[in-house]
């Protein structure tokens, strides 16, 4: 089956064509991606308002161009899948909007998709994983610990109780004058810089739940720099360094912790860690989450980086997944901008 998937809940306007076969197999056939930098660059941060309008632009145009790289007129898509949450509102009604428009003029089936299940579910794409695994969710708006039971069967273990990862690193990279998007800025400034130059806090760590808290590391990160302000090319590539290096430290620990636990409660399934969202691009992260599966004898899934960020091939492969189950959903269902993974209504709704 070919699925075409609509992703605008946050600044990338993207639309996929990816195809499922019947053992499971997945292949992308197009995936077209538009950011929406540009638009946001002078604000400083993404601004629902214009990433809405510009959603509306742009993707209309993504979609044909999806449909014609593909090689497959949009009428020969055996359903329509579309982000409907969680994001901002705006950019998610245009996206479901449309997807609905699509699916009732060419009478298909249209599945609403959990922007999360997305990007939990891209490893199968990708790698041809198999169920349960662990992932890590390392988003801009999200860090999470989920227990991937199958398809629309999640278990949260443990959560950011303030900022997102993803998130901290735009934080530090706006308040050392980095641009947008922090998450690469401060990557590549790091690479230069000296990890142990700062020692910056590692909030929560000492306790033993699953969860991440970063609001208070990028406010240390702030009194750092306002300390040995005016700061220099070294200074500003050391604190990213020692940023980098203290949140993947946390992760790290982390990964371990949750690893453990999933030893202790799925004693018979094979450990499998599958890191997904924006901040599975960054390479120390990587590295780091690299040796910790090694030593614990597990399975370490990072996506490439460009199915890590959000795109539109997620979102048809989350679709198809569902659709492959008997999964569609009614015209009726209504954009929502905010949808834990862990909701009772994530099961896969069959017709
Ligand atoms: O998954 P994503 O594209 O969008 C959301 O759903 O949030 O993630 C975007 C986030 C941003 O906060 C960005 O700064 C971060 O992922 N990110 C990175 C890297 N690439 C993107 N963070 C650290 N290192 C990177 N290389
Ligand atoms: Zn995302």
């Amino acid at each position: 089956m070919k699925v075409l998937g609509i992703e605008t809940s946050c600044d990338e306007t993207a639309a996929a064509i990816v195809e499922r076969d019947v053992g499971g197999h997945g292949r992308i056939l197009a995936n077209i991606v538009r950011s929406q930098l540009e638009e946001h660059a002078p604000f400083g941060g993404v601004v629902p308002e214009l990433a809405a309008r510009a959603h509306v632009s742009h993707l209309d145009r993504l979609i044909r161009r999806a449909s014609e790289t593909a090689g497959i007129p949009l009428a020969e898509v055996d359903a329509i899948a579309a982000t409907a949450g969680p994001g901002l509102i705006g950019g998610v009604l245009v996206g479901l909007t449309t997807a609905k428009a699509l699916a009732a003029a060419l009478g298909k089936p249209l599945i609403a998709v959990n922007h999360l299940e997305g990007h939990a579910l891209t490893a199968r794409l990708t790698n041809g994983i198999g169920f349960p695994y662990l992932l890590l969710l390392v988003s801009g708006g999200h860090s999470q610990f989920v227990l991937v039971r199958g398809v629309g069967d999640y278990e949260r273990w443990g959560t950011t109780i303030d900022d997102a990862l993803g998130e901290a690193f735009d934080k530090v990279a706006k308040l050392l004058g980095l641009g947008l998007p922090g998450g690469p800025a401060v990557e590549r400034r790091a690479q230069a810089g000296d990890p142990r130059r700062f020692r910056f806090p590692k909030p929560l760590l000492r306790e033993s739940r699953l969860d991440f808290s970063f609001s208070g590391l990028k406010t240390a990160v702030r009194l750092a720099a306002e300390e040995i302000a005016p700061l220099s090319e070294v200074d500003i590539a050391d604190i990213c360094a020692s940023f980098e290096a203290t949140v993947t430290e946390i992760v790290a620990t982390r990964a371990r912790q949750a690893l453990a636990r999933f030893r202790t409660d799925l004693p018979q399934a094979e450990a499998r860690l599958v890191v997904a969202g924006g901040v599975a691009a960054n390479r120390r992260i990587g590295a780091s989450l690299r040796t910790v599966a090694a030593e614990s004898g597990v399975e370490l899934v990072i996506p490439p980086a460009g199915l890590c960020t959000d795109n539109g091939a997620m979102i048809a492969w989350a679709g198809a997944e569902r659709l492959a189950l008997g999964g569609r959903d009614g015209f009726d269902f209504a954009a929502r901008p905010r949808w834990p993974l862990d909701m009772p209504g994530m099961a896969v709704n069959a017709a």
